[in-house]
């Protein structure tokens, strides 16, 4: 398995106006205090419960697992390097928020319903779980042609997997995060370099120098876009 390693690498999904947008909203699904455990699942940096954690101040830091330990990780919430499945079959916590961003695609629909299993056995009562992924339709991320045929291979899958998940959990809430992206066509190209989105990481380096080309000529010098997640809710 290739690993997703510059995805919140300096890019607007770490932009202070990012995280602090996203966490505007998620609080507006949830009522978080200073009592509230919370949890990450494939957390990244860090950036979404560190913001939360500042500015909440929660008396137990909040946890974020992830199976690969990036550079720039944050260092005011305690990080677990751990597949998720192993992480929440051997630590016996319970949190009232768990949180998984743009993370569900890499699990088969098997691995997601162990997951989904071990996550209702460790939500307190009350406690919620959000799901955040890619709005599956006419997505506006930017593509070249490949690029593009990859994505929508991926959407068609994560359309299958939010639609297992709802099956699943039965009780949830549907919403949606959009955030306008306003984005410089030279640092977008950066972030296609250092295949920031999992669609670009089983390209070749010759497919991807020449979708960066064909990307070049299509946009103008500033790109700019919705970049919009679908979002579940679900409470215990
Ligand atoms: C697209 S990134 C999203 C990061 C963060 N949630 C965000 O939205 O900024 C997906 C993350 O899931 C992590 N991940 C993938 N499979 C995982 C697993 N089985 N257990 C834990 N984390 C995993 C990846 O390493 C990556 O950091």
């Amino acid at each position: 398995m290739k690993f997703l390693r510059n995805w919140d690498n300096k890019t607007w999904l770490s932009s202070k106006n990012y995280i602090k947008n996203y966490c505007k909203f998620l609080r507006s699904k949830c009522n978080l205090n200073k009592n509230s455990r919370l949890l990450d699942i494939g957390c990244g940096r860090a950036n979404i419960i560190s913001y939360l954690h500042k500015n909440i101040k929660f008396n137990q830091k909040p946890i974020g697992v992830d199976i690969i330990k990036n550079r720039n990780l944050k260092r005011n919430i305690i990080f677990k390097k751990s597949d998720a499945i192993k992480f929440l079959r051997n630590n016996k916590s319970n949190f009232d928020l768990i949180i998984i961003k743009q993370t569900i695609h890499f699990f088969s629909e098997k691995k997601l319903k162990i997951l989904l299993n071990l996550i209702l056995n460790r939500l307190n009562p009350k406690g919620k779980l959000i799901i955040f992924s890619l709005k599956t339709k006419n997505n506006q991320i930017p593509c070249f042609r490949k690029m593009k045929f990859k994505l929508d291979a991926g959407l068609k899958r994560d359309e299958k997997l939010l639609k297992f998940i709802n099956r699943y959990l039965k009780k949830t809430k549907i919403s949606k995060f959009s955030y306008k992206v306003n984005i410089s066509k030279k640092d977008y190209i950066k972030m296609l370099k250092l295949r920031y989105i999992s669609c670009l990481l089983n390209l070749s380096e010759k497919e991807l120098t020449k979708g960066i080309s064909e990307l070049n000529l299509h946009y103008k010098n500033r790109i700019k876009f919705t970049n919009t997640l679908k979002c579940i809710s679900y409470k215990k």
